[in-house]
Protein backbone atom coordinates (compact mmCIF):
# COMPACT_ATOMS: atom_id res chain seq x y z
CA UNK A 1 0.00 0.00 0.00
CA UNK A 2 2.73 2.30 1.14
CA UNK A 3 4.84 1.75 -2.40
CA UNK A 4 0.98 2.88 -4.30
CA UNK A 5 1.10 6.00 -2.48
CA UNK A 6 4.70 6.69 -2.97
CA UNK A 7 6.09 8.79 -6.60
CA UNK A 8 8.07 6.04 -8.49
CA UNK A 9 10.43 8.11 -9.35
CA UNK A 10 12.85 5.64 -8.93
CA UNK A 11 11.92 2.70 -10.52
CA UNK A 12 14.51 1.40 -12.83
CA UNK A 13 17.15 2.65 -10.72
CA UNK A 14 19.49 0.23 -8.58
CA UNK A 15 20.68 1.60 -5.50
CA UNK A 16 23.61 0.54 -3.24
CA UNK A 17 23.83 1.80 0.31
CA UNK A 18 26.11 0.97 3.21
CA UNK A 19 24.96 1.40 6.18
CA UNK A 20 25.88 1.07 10.12
CA UNK A 21 28.79 0.69 12.23
CA UNK A 22 31.47 -2.19 11.37
CA UNK A 23 33.03 -4.21 13.65
CA UNK A 24 36.64 -5.06 14.12
CA UNK A 25 37.84 -7.65 15.64
CA UNK A 26 40.74 -7.72 18.39
CA UNK A 27 41.42 -10.60 20.92
CA UNK A 28 38.39 -13.67 21.14
CA UNK A 29 35.89 -11.38 22.40
CA UNK A 30 37.06 -7.73 22.07
CA UNK A 31 36.13 -5.34 19.09
CA UNK A 32 36.91 -1.74 17.69
CA UNK A 33 33.42 -0.10 16.50
CA UNK A 34 31.46 3.29 16.92
CA UNK A 35 28.03 3.98 18.07
CA UNK A 36 25.95 4.18 14.88
CA UNK A 37 22.63 2.82 14.47
CA UNK A 38 22.21 2.12 10.80
CA UNK A 39 18.76 3.57 11.59
CA UNK A 40 19.26 6.89 8.68
CA UNK A 41 20.42 3.88 6.08
CA UNK A 42 18.22 2.08 6.68
CA UNK A 43 15.15 4.70 6.68
CA UNK A 44 17.12 5.86 2.96
CA UNK A 45 17.16 2.25 1.59
CA UNK A 46 12.88 2.16 2.90
CA UNK A 47 12.33 5.24 1.09
CA UNK A 48 14.16 4.26 -2.22
CA UNK A 49 12.30 1.09 -2.59
CA UNK A 50 8.94 2.75 -1.63
CA UNK A 51 9.79 5.04 -5.11
CA UNK A 52 10.43 2.24 -7.16
CA UNK A 53 14.20 1.23 -6.91
CA UNK A 54 16.04 -2.05 -6.74
CA UNK A 55 18.72 -1.64 -3.32
CA UNK A 56 21.07 -3.69 -2.20
CA UNK A 57 22.24 -2.63 1.33
CA UNK A 58 25.58 -3.94 2.64
CA UNK A 59 25.93 -3.24 6.41
CA UNK A 60 27.38 -3.91 9.47
CA UNK A 61 26.07 -6.33 11.93
CA UNK A 62 23.50 -4.27 13.33
CA UNK A 63 20.84 -2.13 11.55
CA UNK A 64 17.24 -1.66 11.85
CA UNK A 65 15.11 -4.18 10.29
CA UNK A 66 14.45 -4.28 6.60
CA UNK A 67 11.99 -5.67 4.33
CA UNK A 68 12.95 -8.97 2.72
CA UNK A 69 12.25 -6.97 -0.80
CA UNK A 70 15.40 -5.11 -0.27
CA UNK A 71 18.12 -7.08 -0.90
CA UNK A 72 20.46 -7.24 2.21
CA UNK A 73 24.32 -8.62 3.08
CA UNK A 74 25.61 -8.04 6.44
CA UNK A 75 29.35 -7.96 6.89
CA UNK A 76 31.69 -7.36 10.29
CA UNK A 77 35.01 -5.73 8.59
CA UNK A 78 35.13 -2.70 6.89
CA UNK A 79 37.55 -4.94 4.33
CA UNK A 80 34.51 -7.09 3.99
CA UNK A 81 32.41 -4.20 3.05
CA UNK A 82 34.88 -2.57 0.75
CA UNK A 83 35.14 -6.24 -0.97
CA UNK A 84 31.62 -6.54 -1.13
CA UNK A 85 30.54 -3.11 -2.30
CA UNK A 86 33.93 -3.21 -4.92
CA UNK A 87 32.41 -6.13 -5.93
CA UNK A 88 29.18 -4.23 -7.41
CA UNK A 89 31.01 -0.99 -8.22
CA UNK A 90 29.48 -1.03 -12.16
CA UNK A 91 25.66 -2.97 -10.89
CA UNK A 92 24.05 0.45 -9.89
CA UNK A 93 23.10 3.94 -10.58
CA UNK A 94 22.85 5.47 -6.90
CA UNK A 95 25.61 4.53 -4.29
CA UNK A 96 24.55 5.96 -1.05
CA UNK A 97 27.26 5.42 1.75
CA UNK A 98 25.83 5.87 5.42
CA UNK A 99 28.10 3.42 6.82
CA UNK A 100 30.07 4.12 9.72
CA UNK A 101 33.07 2.48 8.65
CA UNK A 102 36.36 2.25 11.19
CA UNK A 103 38.86 4.04 9.65
CA UNK A 104 41.59 2.26 11.30
CA UNK A 105 41.56 -1.71 12.86
CA UNK A 106 43.48 -2.97 15.44
CA UNK A 107 45.83 -5.56 14.70
CA UNK A 108 44.83 -8.68 15.55
CA UNK A 109 45.71 -10.08 19.52
CA UNK A 110 44.74 -13.80 18.26
CA UNK A 111 42.27 -16.15 18.17
CA UNK A 112 42.77 -16.24 22.44
CA UNK A 113 41.10 -14.11 24.99
CA UNK A 114 44.12 -11.41 26.06
CA UNK A 115 44.77 -11.76 29.90
CA UNK A 116 44.97 -8.34 31.31
CA UNK A 117 48.60 -9.37 32.87
CA UNK A 118 49.97 -9.07 29.36
CA UNK A 119 49.11 -5.08 29.44
CA UNK A 120 52.21 -3.71 28.52
CA UNK A 121 53.81 -1.30 31.28
CA UNK A 122 55.56 1.81 30.71
CA UNK A 123 57.50 4.21 33.20
CA UNK A 124 54.39 6.65 32.96
CA UNK A 125 51.69 4.11 33.97
CA UNK A 126 52.50 0.95 35.09
CA UNK A 127 49.39 -0.66 33.98
CA UNK A 128 49.04 1.06 30.13
CA UNK A 129 48.17 -1.25 26.98
CA UNK A 130 49.22 -0.29 23.57
CA UNK A 131 47.45 -1.94 20.81
CA UNK A 132 48.46 -1.07 17.44
CA UNK A 133 46.05 -0.20 14.15
CA UNK A 134 46.37 -0.34 10.58
CA UNK A 135 44.27 1.84 8.16
CA UNK A 136 41.69 0.31 6.17
CA UNK A 137 40.36 0.99 2.64
CA UNK A 138 38.29 4.71 1.94
CA UNK A 139 35.21 2.37 0.05
CA UNK A 140 33.55 5.83 -1.10
CA UNK A 141 36.72 7.15 -2.06
CA UNK A 142 37.49 3.98 -4.58
CA UNK A 143 34.33 4.13 -5.59
CA UNK A 144 34.73 7.91 -6.53
CA UNK A 145 37.84 7.33 -8.21
CA UNK A 146 36.10 4.86 -10.47
CA UNK A 147 32.49 6.64 -10.98
CA UNK A 148 30.80 5.65 -14.44
CA UNK A 149 28.79 8.02 -16.72
CA UNK A 150 25.41 8.42 -14.93
CA UNK A 151 26.26 7.31 -11.71
CA UNK A 152 25.15 9.24 -8.85
CA UNK A 153 27.27 8.74 -4.86
CA UNK A 154 26.07 10.99 -1.91
CA UNK A 155 28.32 10.60 0.79
CA UNK A 156 27.84 11.59 4.74
CA UNK A 157 29.88 13.02 7.38
CA UNK A 158 29.64 13.01 11.21
CA UNK A 159 31.69 15.41 12.80
CA UNK A 160 32.22 17.17 16.14
CA UNK A 161 33.17 20.85 14.64
CA UNK A 162 34.00 22.47 11.03
CA UNK A 163 30.55 20.84 9.59
CA UNK A 164 30.61 23.08 6.57
CA UNK A 165 34.07 22.75 5.88
CA UNK A 166 33.98 19.04 6.18
CA UNK A 167 30.94 18.59 4.04
CA UNK A 168 32.34 20.53 1.17
CA UNK A 169 36.11 19.05 1.20
CA UNK A 170 34.66 15.14 1.74
CA UNK A 171 32.58 16.10 -1.74
CA UNK A 172 35.22 16.87 -3.43
CA UNK A 173 37.50 14.76 -1.91
CA UNK A 174 35.43 11.77 -1.97
CA UNK A 175 33.79 13.18 -5.90
CA UNK A 176 30.67 12.80 -4.84
CA UNK A 177 27.41 14.61 -6.06
CA UNK A 178 25.60 14.94 -2.63
CA UNK A 179 27.11 15.35 0.81
CA UNK A 180 25.27 14.82 3.45
CA UNK A 181 26.95 16.17 7.12
CA UNK A 182 25.46 16.49 11.15
CA UNK A 183 27.58 17.23 14.10
CA UNK A 184 27.61 14.43 16.64
CA UNK A 185 27.42 16.77 20.16
CA UNK A 186 24.12 18.18 19.16
CA UNK A 187 21.06 17.86 21.00
CA UNK A 188 18.48 15.34 19.12
CA UNK A 189 20.68 14.32 16.24
CA UNK A 190 22.94 12.04 14.84
CA UNK A 191 24.44 8.61 16.17
CA UNK A 192 21.36 6.48 17.99
CA UNK A 193 18.74 9.49 17.55
CA UNK A 194 15.53 9.17 15.57
CA UNK A 195 16.12 12.63 14.40
CA UNK A 196 18.78 14.64 12.69
CA UNK A 197 19.89 18.01 11.84
CA UNK A 198 22.22 18.35 8.72
CA UNK A 199 23.81 20.47 6.56
CA UNK A 200 24.35 19.32 2.60
CA UNK A 201 25.66 20.49 -0.73
CA UNK A 202 25.74 19.27 -4.10
CA UNK A 203 28.62 19.15 -6.68
CA UNK A 204 27.06 22.53 -8.36
CA UNK A 205 27.47 24.20 -4.92
CA UNK A 206 23.88 24.11 -3.69
CA UNK A 207 23.60 23.98 -0.27
CA UNK A 208 20.70 23.31 2.34
CA UNK A 209 20.45 22.94 6.19
CA UNK A 210 17.66 20.68 7.60
CA UNK A 211 17.27 20.93 11.42
CA UNK A 212 15.80 18.41 13.82
CA UNK A 213 13.84 16.46 11.22
CA UNK A 214 12.90 13.00 12.02
CA UNK A 215 15.34 10.35 9.97
CA UNK A 216 12.30 9.00 7.72
CA UNK A 217 11.18 12.77 6.55
CA UNK A 218 15.04 13.11 5.78
CA UNK A 219 15.76 10.40 3.93
CA UNK A 220 12.88 11.23 1.91
CA UNK A 221 14.18 14.55 1.21
CA UNK A 222 17.53 13.33 0.17
CA UNK A 223 15.63 11.22 -2.36
CA UNK A 224 14.21 14.76 -3.13
CA UNK A 225 17.53 16.16 -3.85
CA UNK A 226 18.95 13.26 -5.68
CA UNK A 227 15.69 12.63 -8.10
CA UNK A 228 16.49 16.59 -9.03
CA UNK A 229 20.59 15.64 -10.09
N1 LIG B 1 33.72 6.06 4.16
C1 LIG B 1 33.94 4.86 3.48
N2 LIG B 1 35.02 4.08 3.83
C2 LIG B 1 35.85 4.46 4.82
C3 LIG B 1 35.63 5.66 5.52
C4 LIG B 1 34.55 6.44 5.17
O1 LIG B 1 33.16 4.53 2.58
N3 LIG B 1 36.89 3.68 5.12
C5 LIG B 1 32.59 6.90 3.76
C6 LIG B 1 31.50 7.04 4.81
O2 LIG B 1 30.52 6.03 4.68
C7 LIG B 1 30.94 8.44 4.51
C8 LIG B 1 32.15 9.20 3.97
O3 LIG B 1 33.07 8.20 3.51
O4 LIG B 1 29.98 8.41 3.49
C9 LIG B 1 32.81 10.10 4.94
O5 LIG B 1 33.21 9.35 6.06
P1 LIG B 1 33.99 10.08 7.23
O6 LIG B 1 34.36 9.10 8.27
O7 LIG B 1 33.19 11.29 7.66
O8 LIG B 1 35.27 10.64 6.45
P2 LIG B 1 36.77 10.18 6.42
O9 LIG B 1 37.24 10.36 5.01
O10 LIG B 1 36.96 8.82 7.01
O11 LIG B 1 37.51 11.27 7.28
P3 LIG B 1 37.55 11.49 8.90
O12 LIG B 1 36.92 10.28 9.55
O13 LIG B 1 38.99 11.65 9.21
O14 LIG B 1 36.75 12.75 9.13
CA1 LIG C 1 36.21 8.20 9.09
Amino acid sequence: VLKNLSPQDLAGKTVLLTAGATQEPWDAVRYWTNPSSGLMGACLALAAYLRGAKVHVVSGPQIPWLPNAIQHSKVKTAKEMYELVLDQADAFDIGIFTAAVADFSPLPFGGEKFKKDKAVSTPENSSALTIEFKANPDILATIGKQKKNGQLLVGFAAESSNLEFAVKSKLERKNCDLLVGNLINQENSGFKSENNSVFMQDRFGKSESLNNLPKTELAWRILNWLVAL
